[in-house]
């Protein structure tokens, strides 16, 4: 997993799309073909992710419905690079902490959220080899965070009222901003 995905930088450059967009909320599907699309798809998302300075990043950020993430806990890229593509998570284990998470489709925005310590995640790599591994710390926050990308559930959904009320203003920001960039109705 940790091989150079690709020899030359990548060739498409995504933005990270923002809460509202409807794409953050839809169910993404599983990936069916390990071919070189996945991996243009994974270098870019890799690329993005560095970027915008974050520690994981799933499809669904890039505007792809598909069940795809990509993380590295210290922000750089390098052997702790890890791809996961049809992750599972088996099961979630050990004392529930409170952390302050952040997303990059709410930029600036940063609420406690309570997550167990461990997670059991089944996954296939690049080349559609199946894995299966336990994670803890942050790489175990992270898998949880970005998972509930694939299942169209956001740090909105995971903060505590108090704090949704205390980030109202920044979210309503969010929804105009999305409507301001929207498509017409017609062409959606
Ligand atoms: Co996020």
């Amino acid at each position: 997993m940790s091989e150079p995905l690709v020899d030359t930088p990548p060739d498409l450059d995504f933005v990270v799309v923002r809460y509202p967009d409807p794409v953050l909320r839809r169910v993404a599907e599983p990936v069916t073909d390990f071919d070189a699309s996945l991996r243009r798809v994974v270098a870019a998302m890799y690329a993005r992710m560095i970027a915008s300075k974050g520690v994981g990043l799933a499809a669904p950020q890039v505007g792809i419905s598909r069940r795809i993430l990509v993380l590295n806990p210290t922000g750089e890229l390098g052997p702790d690079d890890l791809t996961l593509i049809n992750p599972t998570i088996l099961s979630r284990t050990g004392d529930e902490d409170w952390y302050d998470e952040g997303c990059l489709s709410f930029p600036s925005i940063y609420a406690e959220v309570k997550r167990p310590e461990r997670c059991r995640v089944s996954f296939l790599d690049l080349d559609g080899v199946a894995h299966e591994r336990e994670f803890d710390g942050f790489t175990s926050r992270i898998i949880q965070h970005e998972y509930d990308h694939l299942e169209g559930v956001l740090l909105v959904d995971r903060m505590s009222p108090a704090d949704r009320q205390r980030h109202k203003a920044a979210l309503q920001e969010l929804v105009d901003g999305w409507k301001r960039r929207a498509p017409a109705p017609e062409r959606r």
